[in-house]
C-alpha cells in the first residue's frame, strides 16, 4: 500500500493535451472529497472549489491564464480558492500570507494524486491574472483563486519524466 502511493506520486505527470471525454460526476466529487481531507492550519479549511464544466467558462479561464489553451481543451477545470480572510482572522499576517496558501496547496496535491489513480491527467496552473479570472468567473470578493487544475483523460503519453533533484541533494538527517 505504502509503495503503491509512492508509485502513484511518482507516476503523476503534468498533462496539457486532453481527450474531450467527459469525467463522471462521481469522480469529480471524489476529487473534492480528497481535497477536503487535506490538513489545514487550525483545521480552518480556508478553501473553496469551483468545478468548471461549462465551455465558455473554461475559455475564460484559459484567457485569464495567459492563453494557456489546454484549460479550455480539458473537459473539467477546478479553480482552487482560498478564503484568506478567515486565516488572517485567526493567525494575522502569517495566516493570510502563508497558512492559507499552504492549506490550499495540500488540498490541490490531494486532488492531483487521486486523479492520477483514476487514470486522469492533470496540470496545476499558477500563471494567471487574478483580477481577470475573478471578474470573468464572477467570484465573490472573499474567494482568492490560487490554483487552477486542468483535468481530463490524457490525449498524449507523457514524454520522459522531468528530472528531480536527488535525495542526496535535498535532504540531510540532523
Ligand atoms: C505552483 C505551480 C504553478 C504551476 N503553473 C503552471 C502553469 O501556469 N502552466 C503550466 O503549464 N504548468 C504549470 N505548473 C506545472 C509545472 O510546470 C510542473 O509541475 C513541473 O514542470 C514538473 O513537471 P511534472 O508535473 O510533470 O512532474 C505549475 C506547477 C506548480 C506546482
Amino acid at each position: 500500500m505504502t509503495n503503491e502511493i509512492l508509485k502513484l506520486m511518482a507516476e503523476r505527470r503534468s498533462i496539457r493535451r486532453f481527450k474531450p471525454d467527459a469525467i463522471p460526476r462521481e469522480i469529480t466529487e471524489n476529487l473534492i472529497e480528497a481535497a477536503r481531507w487535506a490538513p489545514s492550519a487550525g483545521n480552518l479549511q480556508p478553501w473553496y472549489f469551483y468545478v468548471v464544466v461549462r465551455e465558455d467558462r473554461r475559455r475564460c479561464l484559459a484567457n485569464a491564464a495567459l492563453n494557456q489553451d489546454f484549460l479550455a481543451e480539458a473537459p473539467v477545470c477546478i479553480v482552487v480558492c482560498t478564503e484568506a480572510g478567515r486565516s488572517e482572522a485567526h493567525y494575522g499576517e502569517r495566516g493570510r500570507n502563508l497558512y492559507c496558501l499552504q492549506d490550499t496547496a495540500a488540498a490541490t496535491q490531494n486532488i492531483l494524486v487521486l486523479a492520477t489513480a483514476y487514470g486522469l491527467g492533470t496540470c496545476w496552473v499558477g500563471a494567471f491574472d487574478q483580477s481577470k479570472l475573478k471578474s470573468c468567473m464572477g467570484l465573490p470578493e472573499a474567494h482568492r483563486p490560487v490554483a487552477l487544475i486542468a483535468l481530463g483523460y490524457p490525449a498524449v503519453e507523457p514524454q520522459s519524466r522531468p528530472s528531480r533533484h536527488s535525495l542526496e541533494e535535498i535532504r540531510e538527517y540532523i
